[in-house]
């Protein structure tokens, strides 16, 4: 259930039976020389929207560019500074808050965001801890990074063993492939990923480090078929650990 897709009144039912909305985040940046640049935007929205499906949940709009500075080396990349998409994140989450929704389950596509997120959901929570009064229960946010279930996990390690890497991963280029068959990329002459591993700084340390973009990913073995069974086992396990969300007390 896509809010863009509602009316005022269908969300208006809704909030009648749940306060929980499901928040899809990603990036748009370099994936390596098969990958989109949208892979964790994309990744984030269809992950979030499978499962929302499954549990009956709204799915609010994409938050599709987040904190990538460490991919500006590369055209086409995008970034939000910290500071600005902390300040995206508590204001999708005030909005919505507005009209009556107070629990924000965030399915995330990067893992450059995940620093930001976790200082976004304090500063909302820190808001509320100074305001006057402010003894009363407020919102309630979480982070679910997709890749972040058991399941999920073991089929990746099960489908790359240790090829998958940490960026352009075979599971994400996959993932994508299988959504949209239509946009698959060849690169068949990429070779093995850079050997470094990390930790890097600023856009150009990052390119220096990681010529064509990619972590420790051997992503010519991505493949559709793969990605439908990472989306699959993916949304089913994401759907599950948002109910128990839903079902947590206050
Ligand atoms: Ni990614």
């Amino acid at each position: 259930m896509l809010l863009q897709m509602q009316t005022w009144a269908e969300v208006e039912r809704y909030l009648a039976t749940s306060n929980a909305v499901i928040v899809p985040i990603g990036s748009t940046e370099q994936h390596g020389p098969n990958g989109l640049i949208g892979t964790d935007a994309l990744c984030g929205e269809y992950f979030a929207k499978g499962a929302g499906e499954l549990a009956g949940a709204m799915v609010a709009p994409t938050i599709n560019v987040g904190m990538a500075q460490h991919h500006m080396a590369f055209t086409g990349s995008m970034t939000l500074k910290p500071t600005t998409l902390i300040l995206v994140i508590k204001e999708w989450v005030a909005s919505l808050a507005h009209h009556g929704f107070e629990k924000f389950f965030f399915v995330n596509g990067h893992g450059g965001n995940i620093a930001t997120i976790n200082a976004a959901f304090q500063e909302l929570y820190a808001d509320e801890s100074l305001a006057k009064g402010g003894n009363r229960p407020g919102v309630l946010c979480r982070l679910r990074n997709w890749w972040d279930g058991p399941k999920v996990n073991a089929l990746i390690k099960e489908l790359f063993a240790d090829q998958d890497g940490s960026h352009a991963t075979c599971s994400e280029v996959s993932v994508t492939q299988h959504l949209f068959p239509d946009a698959i990329k060849q690169a068949p002459d990429m070779g093995p990923p850079s050997p470094h591993r990390g930790p890097w700084a600023n856009a150009d340390d990052y390119r220096r480090k990681f010529p064509d973009g990619r972590i420790g990913a051997h992503s010519y073995l991505a493949n559709p078929q793969a990605g439908k069974r990472i989306y699959d086992c993916g949304i089913a396990e994401i759907a599950e650990d948002y109910r128990k969300f839903v079902a947590e007390p206050r």
